[in-house]
């Protein structure tokens, strides 16, 4: 059973029950209870869910980046299909995978309850030269953020990515939002009543 995070987990209620597309990101250091809060808070309303592969993960000696995207790739497609999706071809490119994300959805739709998507250890997805961003820029703004009914929440260990991507470079520059949340765990700040480390709300826009 969750201890603590009362604010968060009322903000995230609050946006599922906004009525409009929401794009979360929550993020801050290993072990803090990031994954946790998002399972607790919305367990069984969660449409689709994913976590990239650590690079430790993928047995692939010498491997060269290359592998390191179609790991992940063929990861996300065993997701896809063991959540439902009927067997086809696996993707070659991230525009293709979350293309077959959206068909997934498209068929889980039924005009009444959230479409939710947690995309956890997502900085591991996003391999060198992958395409990753295109494709998670092309889900977003061709196709989720007019859709009153999808919530996006992503989750990361790299702040450096949540920031440089999301942030500075990426979605947030170029995509034209509803919103977009952040959530900062900050490990350094303990209250004095529990043993896990206060997440703070970082940003809203
Ligand atoms: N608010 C909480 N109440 C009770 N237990 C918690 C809470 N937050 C975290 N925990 C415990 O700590 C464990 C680690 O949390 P979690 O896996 O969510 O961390 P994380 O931030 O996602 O880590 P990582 O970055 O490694 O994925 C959980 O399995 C859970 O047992
Ligand atoms: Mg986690």
């Amino acid at each position: 059973m969750i201890t603590g995070r009362e604010k968060e987990q009322k903000k995230l209620k609050d946006l599922y029950e906004s009525g409009k597309a929401e794009f979360v990101a929550v993020y801050g250091r290993r072990r803090v209870g990031k994954t946790y809060l998002i399972d607790e808070v919305f367990n069984s309303e969660i449409t689709f869910r994913h976590a990239g592969l650590s690079p430790i993960s993928i047995d692939t000696e010498n491997a060269s980046k290359k592998n390191h995207m179609k790991e992940q790739l063929r990861h996300f497609h065993h997701s896809l299909m063991m959540q439902g999706m009927e067997e086809n071809t696996p993707p070659e490119s991230w525009l293709d995978a979350f293309y077959m994300l959206e068909r997934f959805l498209m068929e889980k739709d039924d005009k009444k309850r959230r479409l939710l998507i947690f995309l956890d250890e997502i900085q591991w997805m996003d391999t060198p030269k992958s395409g990753f961003m295109t494709g998670l820029e092309a889900f977003w703004n061709s196709w989720a953020c007019c859709r009153h009914n999808v919530m996006l929440v992503v989750c990361g260990s790299s702040t450096s990515w949540i920031m440089t991507e999301v942030f500075m470079a990426g979605l947030h520059v170029r995509s034209n939002f509803s919103r977009l949340i952040c959530m900062n765990v900050n490990s350094s700040l303990f209250r004095r009543d529990c043993h896990y480390p206060v997440m703070t709300l970082h940003k809203h826009i």
